[in-house]
């Protein structure tokens, strides 16, 4: 391991003197990794344990909670660049572009990890969100720190490894300008961003099957595509959840929505409406979990804050109407420039974000007038 931030205990979940740890304190402990491998590795171990009911809380209520570094810990071997300096990658017609393109995909993957685990650290206690969604993102970081590893491992197959090429340093930047806001941070970064991924993956697998590299292809096609579905639904599920909670008015209640799906569920074509997102009512978490710290009040008011937002473009709308259009406050908002299309509208509606999410946002507004 290059470095590891301590987290208040050991990986084995606490010695002798130390508290169990809870999901928190294992997302700190990733996020303040720096070895991409040993932080995927982390990864894995906690998600699992968090799953399998081995980490009996999410966070700890007694302890002050420790916010997330503003930038996770980074390899030094891997160079970074600026995105305006950063090497063009090709469209994959030689093996020179083709491996450009597969560390490009690696070094993506290795920032979703630490995306996954910033948004449990970093939401998940001064928001009091119930254990679904720390189920949900612990799967997708467990996710998303296997398509690093089998990214990682291929390109050490094709003779390079992670760190052999520069790498764009702005993958960061849209989780700092939403740091303050889960409402933003599940929009742009799951619902825009990996929506995104969804739109161009089918056309890098494409590539690489028309250079030859079959095998890069069924790894994209077989293991990362499904999953990157099961992401963006988790970002749909979760912006719905808040917009309906703080509509209630009732920021700790709860109208919790189905799981998402597993990956190895996932239709191969992508068209089962298992995928669709729907709201359940219930009656409560499913567990007590506990209280935010006092401390986090700062934390908790911006965030109560960005919720009350909801109420602004509720007003004569039906539920979904309203959720939609705070949708698209929040986009406007958070993400620079119009959505680009064409959109993988398949793979989308597999996430339950149907077009009325996004296709308004594919044209620019000036001064009230939409423009192509
Ligand atoms: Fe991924
Ligand atoms: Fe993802």
């Amino acid at each position: 391991m290059e470095a590891a931030g301590g987290a208040g205990g050991a990986i084995s979940g606490g010695g002798e003197s130390q508290p169990p740890k809870t999901l928190v304190d294992w997302a700190l402990e990733i996020l303040g990794t720096a070895d991409p491998d040993e932080k995927a590795r982390l990864g894995d171990l906690a998600a699992t344990e968090w799953l399998r009911g081995a980490i009996p809380l999410p966070y700890d209520p007694s302890r002050p909670a420790r916010p997330p570094p503003d930038r996770p810990a980074r390899s030094a071997a891997v160079r970074l660049l600026p995105p305006s300096r950063a090497p063009k990658l090709g469209k994959g017609g030689s093996a020179q572009s083709r491996l450009a393109l597969l560390h490009s995909l690696a070094h993506t993957e290795s920032w979703a990890v630490d995306l996954s685990w910033d948004i449990v650290a970093r939401f998940g206690a001064p928001l009091r969100m119930p254990r679904e969604f720390f189920d949900d993102f612990a799967r997708v970081a467990q996710d998303e720190g296997r398509h690093f590893a089998v990214l990682s491992a291929r390109l050490r197959e094709l003779g390079s490894h992670y760190g052999a090429l520069p790498a764009h340093d702005g993958l960061w930047d849209s989780a700092t300008r939403t740091s303050h806001s889960l409402l933003a941070r599940l929009a742009v970064e799951h619902c825009v961003h990996e929506a995104r991924g969804l739109d161009v993956l089918p056309t890098t697998i494409s590539r690489f099957r028309a250079g030859g590299d079959e095998q890069t292809a069924k790894l994209l096609e077989d293991v990362i595509y499904p999953e990157e579905i099961t992401h963006c639904a988790a970002g749909v599920r979760w912006f719905r959840y808040l917009c309906l909670r703080s509509r209630n008015g009732d920021p700790t209640a709860s109208s919790i929505p189905q799981a998402i799906t597993q990956c190895s569920e996932l239709p191969r074509d992508g068209t089962g409406d298992i995928h669709k997102v729907e709201e359940v009512e219930d009656d409560g978490p499913k567990a007590e979990l506990p209280q935010a710290s006092i401390g986090d009040d700062k934390r908790v008011q911006q965030v109560e804050d960005e919720l009350a937002k909801c109420k602004l473009v509720d007003i004569g709308d039906d539920v979904e109407t309203a959720v939609i259009r705070t949708f698209h406050s929040v986009v406007r908002e958070y993400f620079r420039g119009p959505l680009k299309p064409p959109f993988n509208t398949e793979a989308r509606k597999a996430a339950g974000f149907e077009p009325a999410w996004y296709e308004p946002l594919a044209v620019k507004e000036v001064e009230g007038q939409a423009v192509e």
